[in-house]
């Protein structure tokens, strides 16, 4: 029989080998995931249990809450709150942080959280999913005296500094992508055994591609760079490019994510015109860093159309920003055609520089 590999022993594991998975993190990681088991059972019983729909309810993006955004938001704060390996939670669906209560220990790290990413597919039936951040608590100075309270400054980290990330999609299989700063793995959910089984390692993400996913509806709001390099694309074969692209666009980020780790493509959510003010619609600290982690890890590349996302210095917790990911060469010629135009600024319009 074929050796299966839980999630426990994958983490004990890469501790004993690499030491890079010190106890409070193998416990948030173990801790994220049961909750994330929770999520897929509320997500899996659908209208049986209750969950679909709206909330009638708004959150801090102004954006109008369905039911199962909240109920996956306090699923991942009931679970992470009293283990004693955090310090404060931040979540896409509360305005401010939430630090662990003063009755229970308090831990090394801080964990972000996008708690449902796809709202728009749950009551549909298309996949969905979690996505986490994992960022060590800074360290205070020896010098300080009274006991720091911790605040929103202390989240503000570039992707850089991660010490974790990950997603998980509840799809036709529920499976949970994980990066510890050393590459790329998925565990898949055993529902008989209600276990994490590891299913793939080291992943990785082919330089080229000739699949492509954007909201074509925003074309006409498009920055001249990103018009460009779609074009290209849909010319196919008889274009500058010579060669025939493929479309996707699931809307849910995590299931577009996973197709291009598991078989690469470029995902681009880009600025554009309906908001200028705005950089993105994705979110730096719940989307764009952990799935720019993961994308490194498995050899792809994230920029916001000129920078590496995860060199990004945030200044808010809830900062939106483009994001353009995934296979290298792709996102490269991407990334060239926005510096291209901004050292030729006729080609209007250009996005903003954040
Ligand atoms: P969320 O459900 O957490 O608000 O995120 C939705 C995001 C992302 O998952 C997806 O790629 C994008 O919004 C879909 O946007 P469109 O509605 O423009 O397709
Ligand atoms: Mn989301
Ligand atoms: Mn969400």
């Amino acid at each position: 029989m074929k050796k299966r590999i839980s999630l426990t022993q994958y983490l004990v594991e890469q501790q004993r080998q690499h030491g890079h998975i010190p106890g409070q993190l193998r416990l948030l990681i173990e801790v994220v995931a049961r909750a994330c088991k929770r999520i897929s059972l509320s997500v899996n019983k659908g209208a049986l249990g209750d969950v679909l729909g709206s909330a009638d309810t708004e959150n801090v993006q102004g954006e109008v809450q369905k039911k199962l955004d909240v109920i996956a938001n306090e699923v991942l704060i009931e679970a992470n709150e009293w283990g004693g390996h955090l310090a404060a939670m931040a979540s896409e669906e509360m305005e401010d942080i939430y630090a662990v209560p003063n009755r229970f220990p308090q831990g090394e790290y801080l964990l972000l959280f996008d708690p449902l990413d796809g709202s728009s597919n749950i009551d549909v039936n298309v996949s969905i999913g979690t996505i986490f951040s994992v960022l060590k608590k800074p360290e205070t100075g020896a010098e300080r005296r009274e006991p720091h309270t911790l605040g929103e400054a202390d989240f503000l980290q570039p992707g850089s500094a991660q010490a974790a990330a990950g997603y998980c999609v509840y799809g036709p299989q529920t499976t949970l992508v994980l990066t510890v700063g050393d590459g790329v793995a998925v565990f898949t959910l055993d529902r008989e055994q209600g276990s994490w089984t590891l299913t793939q390692d080291g992943i990785r993400i082919p330089d080229d591609t000739q699949e492509f996913a954007i909201n074509m509806s925003n074309k006409r709001h498009w920055a001249a760079p990103v018009t460009r390099y779609i074009d290209e694309c849909l010319a196919g074969r008889d274009g500058p490019r010579g060669k025939d692209f493929n479309m996707r666009w699931i809307a849910s980020m995590v299931a577009d994510v996973h197709r291009i780790l598991t078989r690469g493509g470029v995902f681009l959510y880009p600025w554009d015109k309906r908001e200028p003010g705005k950089a993105g619609k994705l979110r730096l600290m719940y989307e764009a860093n952990p799935m720019a982690f993961l994308i490194e890890q498995a050899g792809g590349a994230a920029t916001d159309g000129r920078r590496r996302i995860l060199d990004i210095a945030p200044q808010r917790l809830h900062e939106r920003v483009s994001v353009v990911l995934g296979s290298k060469n792709e996102v490269d010629r991407a990334t060239r055609y926005h510096l291209e135009a901004d050292a030729n600024p006729s080609s209007n319009p250009l996005p903003p520089l954040y």
